[in-house]
């Protein structure tokens, strides 16, 4: 019935919604076909992806894939330098690096005229298509150029008029600091051949920086000291043959550093004339643009060029140009769906999906105290994650934060603290053991992050968590001019790096904090190769390091570990984190202790299930009286036996029971109901398979649900009105709700099988009813026992259009993917509910669940803006299908009817357990 192609419509009918997802794609490891079934109460600690399925997405964007730029975009920034010659021609002789609308950076040297043809006259920018000429107005050499030593080998040129500035022609970014922390940086030449072309063709050679004062730096004219720390040292990383004819030409060394999903060049040096190609020597030295910035921006003041020192402050260079700089494809698409384009949305992916990522707030008296930004994580609704050394006591007198808190921009949401356990291994200064497990006092509605216990990570790539400036994390493909400035949570996608690594790279991390006792096994790193703009991101302690995994359809995001250390998010320098699995069972032990003995005494525990016991065997109930598993429906006492609370013993499973001697009941013989229910998978097989088959060939025949029906009663007008939904289970029988058969005051006629969303009414079956069974212990005031049995006066015919559904009959467990089958006006519709434990419903619902109740909520997943919500009604029926590979159409069990609860997406949903009820439908259904 509810065939995989229904469920799609199903799903995107489910969430018409503004939806945004800024992680990184959901993994599939292998578990999305999962179909796991839910204890009533707790019982594992990896139970996350069950507790909380109705959170979990079930449905994702594939991006559209980007559209290519008319032109590339990689070097619109460089400027190639000319001279002209006598009759118009020009000799390209050096290259230039823009650095605002009218000034070109290059070498001292190429603005000499010795051995060249004059000082540079023209430069052009941009191409192929679009190209900008213009006349150079003033060179500026520094005034302390040493051309023997190449010392201070750094000029500017000044443009006649100013570039117009788009897509093709953008300044770079400068690298205004002395120091250069960046190990391989790229050098840009000219493509050999195209000295003489017309239009400029650029490559990129990857460098690894040189000690400057090593002996590979060594020039002949610096002698012995190695070159000054104004200069850089640099060989390419692969050397080949070609290196050897490179001549010096004014060549920018630069780094592309990331923000806004893009990269802008920052250009650190200029090739300089030292290490001249007399000999074919790989090294090469740079003049640092760092050293030089205030010989620059006096230049630029001086010149009257409409700049300040703050337009060329790294992060202001960086946003100013986000639009034209060339995007990063590779982190766009790697994500689902969209990217934050503004910081509105960055702000808001903050405010909304970020709310199971927290602060700690600290009484008012320690407030003032410097302390480390700290965020923690809720693993489930009332639980949070986080470092030891954020949580212990700050001072001799012990004070503890007394609450945690999500800041927005516009409200702190907080939520009181109950208990703060530490790990009792950790000791401060140490990281070892550094974690603790922050308890609230209450639930709160958040979609907190699974606990990933295994040591190995499914996937090598993650999304970290730190804190970043709002407008250098979006995406922008136009020009915001945003004023707030705000810092938030962002999740960058980062990659794991090997230990071995990492471990040689720990020290300049570390700030002003203890690195002792940092372990392969304990630890982990995270790093990439690309760097990112200051202020893009700043590691955050004790915050997540996650990804999405596909569990049972649906995905979830799973923490394998917390940040330590670390400055940059791992762009460039390695994030050292803690990792969780290691401390997988005392996790255990502080959030799920005793989880055998946990369970109050509840109406629950009075049903023990010996699964060693077999039909005729010799049993006791627990309480002294002894008997025979015999048949339920054999048992004259057991429904009393559980109405008082006392204990029944379960052989096998519901169907099977222990009953005293003397309450057996003789000649009961073979149920005939029971018979036909538990051989239903098999007996509807050839159906199935047919309606399969007949459905591939004419789908429009088959929309219909074919085991739903629906109850009818004759009205004053002679028109039957069908107001209450049922489910065959047999030929002849329907089960529905005992409340929704009390509609009318009188019995309702007729029932109508296979018609809801039935595109040809010829293909329903009509049948009046001959008699129903309301529950004899329904009790309108609590809903308890909400069933009845609606028997036909004939079997109806059975076909490919209508049969009877199994039922689900497990008793101590619940499918967690279940759907309730509804209408509203007129429309049918699926709404995904998942079960509850039952001691958490009843903390959330503060009525006791009846043994015969089961506790669902709806659907809500997370990240999802607006749920589309609806009401369900009485009877609706609640169904699992059992999904298997075959062609085949699986079976449909009915699981549950809805019973009552309230409309709102976080009211609880009260069901009637079918699988309680199997043998009082056996009983009575005869
Ligand atoms: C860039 O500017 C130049 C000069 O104004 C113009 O010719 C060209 O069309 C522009 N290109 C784009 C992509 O806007
Ligand atoms: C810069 O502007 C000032 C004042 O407007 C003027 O006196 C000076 O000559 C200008 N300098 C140049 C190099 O144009
Ligand atoms: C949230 O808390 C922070 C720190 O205590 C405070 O500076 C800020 O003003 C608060 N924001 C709002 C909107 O209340
Ligand atoms: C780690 O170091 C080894 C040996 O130096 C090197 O081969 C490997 O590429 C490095 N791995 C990464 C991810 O940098
Ligand atoms: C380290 O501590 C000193 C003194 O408390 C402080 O001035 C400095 O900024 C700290 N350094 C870092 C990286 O936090
Ligand atoms: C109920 O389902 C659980 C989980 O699949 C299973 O372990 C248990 O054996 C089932 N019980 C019965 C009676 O079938
Ligand atoms: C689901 O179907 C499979 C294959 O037919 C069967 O083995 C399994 O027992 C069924 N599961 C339940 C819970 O009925």
């Amino acid at each position: 019935m509810v065939s995989r192609s229904v469920l799609l419509v199903v799903f995107s009918l489910l969430s018409q919604s503004i939806e945004a997802f800024h992680n990184l794609y959901p993994i599939d490891i292998g578990l999305s076909e999962e179909d796991p079934f839910m204890p009533n109460e707790r019982e594992v600690f990896d139970d996350c992806h069950m507790r909380y399925m109705r959170y979990g997405k079930d449905e994702l964007e594939v991006a559209d894939s980007l559209e290519p730029y008319d032109e590339p975009r990689d070097y619109s920034h460089i400027a190639a330098i000319g001279r002209r010659e006598t009759g118009d021609t020009i000799e390209w002789t050096c290259i230039g690096t823009l650095i605002w609308d009218s000034v070109v950076i290059t070498s001292a040297h190429c603005t000499t005229d010795k051995g060249l043809n004059g000082a540079p006259s023209v430069v052009r920018l941009g191409g192929p298509k679009y190209v900008q000429q213009r006349n150079v107005k003033e060179v500026i050499r520094h005034p302390e150029f040493s051309p023997s030593d190449g010392q201070h080998d750094i000029a500017l040129l000044q443009l006649d008029r100013k570039v117009a500035i788009n897509e093709t022609v953008v300044p770079t970014c400068l690298w205004l600091w002395d120091d250069v922390p960046f190990d391989k940086l790229d050098y840009i030449v000219r493509i050999a051949a195209s000295k003489e072309q017309q239009l400029a063709e650029y490559a990129t050679v990857d460098m690894t920086k040189l000690n400057v004062k090593g002996e590979e730096c060594l020039s002949p004219t610096t002698s012995q000291k190695g070159i000054p720390d104004s200069q850089l040292c640099v060989k390419p990383v692969e050397l080949d043959q070609n290196g050897c004819k490179d001549s010096p030409e004014g060549n920018p060394l630069q780094m592309r550093l990331l923000h806004n999903f893009k990269t802008s060049p920052f250009l650190v040096g200029i090739r300089s004339s030292s290490f001249t190609s007399d000999s074919c020597n790989p090294r090469r030295s740079f003049t640092k643009i760092g050293p030089y910035r205030d010989w620059l921006m006096q230049v630029l003041l001086e010149r009257n060029v409409s700049v300040t020192p703050d337009n060329l402050f790294p992060i202001n260079c960086a946003r100013r140009f986000a639009s034209l700089r060339p995007r990063a494809d590779e982190l766009i698409t790697e994500r689902n769906g969209e990217v934050p384009i503004n910081s509105i949305q960055v702000e808001s992916v903050h405010e909304r999906e970020l709310k199971y990522i927290v602060q700690f707030e600290w009484p008012s008296e320690v407030e003032n105290m410097a302390r480390l930004l700290c965020a923690g994580t809720f693993v489930d609704q009332q639980t949070v994650l986080t470092l030891a050394e954020c949580v212990v006591p700050s001072t001799p007198r012990g004070v503890q934060p007394i609450a945690v808190v999500h800041r927005t921009r516009f409200r702190n949401v907080s939520h009181p603290i109950k208990s703060i356990t530490v790990h009792p291994g950790y000791v401060e200064g140490s990281q070892r053991n550094n974690i603790a497990v922050v308890k609230l006092q209450s639930n709160q509605e958040v979609v907190p992050a699974c606990i990933w216990t295994h040591d190995a990570l499914p996937d090598s790539r993650v999304d970290l968590t730190g804190a970043g400036m709002n407008f250098l994390n979006n995406y922008q493909e136009l020009f915001f001019d945003e004023t707030e400035f705000g810092n938030n949570l962002v999740q960058p996608a980062m990659d794991y790096y090997p230990w071995e690594n990492c471990s040689t790279e720990l020290d300049h991390l570390s700030g002003n904090r203890s690195l002792e006792g940092l372990n392969k096994n304990e630890h982990l790193c995270f790093r990439s190769d690309q760097w990112i703009v200051p202020g893009v991101c700043k590691d955050v302690h004790g915050a997540p390091i996650l990804r999405y995994i596909n569990r049972a359809g649906a995905y979830f995001k799973y923490v394998y570990a917390l940040t330590i250390a670390g400055q940059t998010c791992g762009y460039g320098q390695p994030t050292v984190a803690m990792k969780l699995a290691p401390h997988a069972a005392w996790l255990r032990s502080v959030i799920l202790p005793n989880p055998s003995s946990s369970g109050r005494v509840s109406s629950e525990s009075v049903i023990v299930i010996n699964p060693d016991l077999k039909r005729s065997d010799e049993c006791s109930n627990g309480d002294g009286t002894m008997g025979i598993c015999v048949p339920y429906e054999l048992c004259l006492s057991t429904k009393e036996r559980l109405r008082k609370g006392e204990r029944v013993t379960l052989c096998t499973d519901g169907s099977v029971v222990c009953c005293p001697w003397g309450d057996i009941a003789r000649n009961s013989g073979t149920n005939p109901v029971r018979i036909e229910l538990d051989s239903c998978e098999d007996r509807y097989r050839s159906i199935r398979l047919q309606r399969y088959s007949d459905q591939s060939e004419d789908e429009s025949q088959y929309t219909n649900l074919p085991h739903v029906a629906e109850i009818g009663w004759p009205q004053n007008n002679g028109r039957i009105e069908f107001d209450c939904m049922g489910f065959l289970i047999t030929p002849a029988l329907v089960l529905t709700t005992a409340r929704c058969l009390e509609t009318y005051p009188h019995k309702p006629t007729v029932a109508r099988i296979g018609s809801v969303q039935a595109a040809d009414p010829s293909n329903v079956v009509l049948r009046t009813i001959r008699r129903v069974r309301l529950h004899e212990d329904y009790d309108p005031q609590t809903g308890e026992n909400n069933i009845a049995i609606v028997v036909l006066t004939a079997p109806i015919e059975i076909n490919a259009h209508h049969f009877p559904g199994c039922l689900f009959r497990n008793n101590t467990h619940l499918p967690t993917r279940q759907f309730a089958i509804s209408e509203d006006e007129q429309r049918t519709f699926f709404e995904k509910v998942s079960p509850l434990y039952r001691t958490e419903c009843e903390e959330r619902w503060t009525e006791t669940l009846a043994p015969g109740q089961m506790c669902l909520l709806k659907a809500q997943p997370e990240s999802v803006f607006r749920v589309s919500n609806k009401c369900l009604n009485m009877g609706d029926v609640i169904v699992w299908e059992n999904r298997t590979q075959d062609d085949i159409f699986d079976v449909v069990y009915l699981v549950g009817l809805f019973s009552h609860g309230g409309c709102g997406l976080n009211n609880i949903q009260i069901g009637t357990r079918i699988s309680f009820y199997y043998d009082w439908i056996t009983t009575n259904g005869k």
